[in-house]
């Protein structure tokens, strides 16, 4: 069975906010940001919200893939920060993008959340459900971020990607692979990994609404995002090789084999220490956190739209996408392109 990505997509505000903005609002420095981070600037939303974001970034993975909205049958959404509780983001981007045979939801997983909705992709396609959808990485956490607190908002920004997700034909459906539903040298969706801790949710949160009602005499209080940032940092830096290692082992492919490494784009200290810890060279870990900050959900999908308009995903290429987040949680996929 090939199971693969048609088309990518992404997203992201118009606002550029630079260091020296935030320099402005809180004490910080653009010195401090660059070094501590790699960030100069991320896009902030003026305006437009999670499910705005995701329909633009929807729209140009279909364009991009060839494919039509109504041809999709699942929109899967991974987000924590939705403009609703309900109806979900999946089904405000169903309405906007004109899926018509399409179910639809959210998937919350922080920023684990594309790499969560990829693999959920994945296995309803192997278990013969869906042939075609639509998975979507998107967050506006500039909404819960303080952006008086120095330690938290110099980090994030918004946006949004999409990737489609198909099964080559109907031929091919026939056909099963090896336990991860593709043999290794046929392009598609590889091996997948997952995994949770609730234990350490505390280090990394945002409360949505307290209870409060006639019973409690309360109003119900929203939160900001709050972190320990230096137990996100060695999280981190332990779990993403242990995983990719782990990935690449259970398919009995080497490290040498794959060409990028897309990770979660965090902190560029992470991505570092994660190559640094693999032994494999900055050149095949791609980076685009000076322009975007951390986006969350977004940041994989974004990522790879670039490398896939860039031109730098030939046929063929084996390509890791990892990432990790509040939960915590953490993912990976090894992909055939
Ligand atoms: N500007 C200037 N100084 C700042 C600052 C800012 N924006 N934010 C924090 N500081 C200060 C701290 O108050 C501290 O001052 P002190 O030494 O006087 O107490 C000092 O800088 C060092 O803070 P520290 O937290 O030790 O810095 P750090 O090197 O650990 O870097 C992070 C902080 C947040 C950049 C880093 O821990 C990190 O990236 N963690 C992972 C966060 C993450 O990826 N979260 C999302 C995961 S999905």
């Amino acid at each position: 069975m090939r199971i693969k990505i048609v088309g990518t997509g992404s997203y992201v505000p118009e606002r550029v906010v630079t260091n020296e903005d935030l320099a402005g609002m809180v004490d910080t420095s653009d010195e401090w940001i660059k070094s501590r981070t790699g960030i100069c600037q991320r896009r902030i939303s003026d305006g437009i919200g999670t499910s705005g974001m995701a329909a633009m970034a929807a729209r140009r993975a279909l364009a991009n893939g060839g494919v039509r909205a109504e041809e999709i049958q699942l929109i899967l959404l991974a987000t924590s920060t939705p403009d609703c509780h309900f109806p979900s983001s999946a089904c405000q981007v169903q309405r906007e993008i004109g899926a018509v045979h399409a179910a639809a939801y959210d998937i919350s997983a922080a920023c684990s959340g594309f790499i969560f909705a990829l693999n959920t992709a994945y296995s309803f396609i192997v278990s013969g459900f869906y042939n075609n959808v639509l998975v979507i990485g998107v967050d506006c956490l500039s909404k819960v971020v303080d952006w008086k607190d120095r330690s938290t908002c110099v980090l994030f920004g918004d946006g949004a990607g999409a990737v489609v997700v198909t099964v080559e034909s109907e031929a091919d459906k026939a056909v099963s692979g090896n336990k991860a539903g593709n043999s290794a040298d046929v392009p598609g969706i590889l091996h997948m990994i997952m995994g949770a801790d609730g234990t350490k949710g505390h280090v990394l949160s945002c409360e949505s609404r307290t209870v409060g009602n006639f019973l409690t005499g309360t109003e119900p209080l929203t939160g900001y995002l709050s972190m320990d940032g230096q137990e996100v940092f060695k999280f981190a830096v332990k779990k993403m090789p242990e995983i990719i290692e782990q990935l690449l082992e259970e398919s009995n492919v080497k490290l040498e084999e794959i060409k990028y490494f897309v990770l979660h784009q965090a902190n560029y200290r992470i991505s570092e220490s994660i190559a640094k810890r693999l032994k494999i060279p900055m050149e095949r870990v791609p980076v685009n956190i000076e322009k975007y900050g951390n986006t969350s959900a977004g940041s994989v999908p974004i990522l790879l739209d670039e490398l896939n308009r860039e031109g730098k995903l030939k046929d063929g290429d084996l390509l890791v996408m990892a990432g990790f987040g509040a939960g915590l949680t953490w993912g990976a996929a090894l992909i055939r392109w």
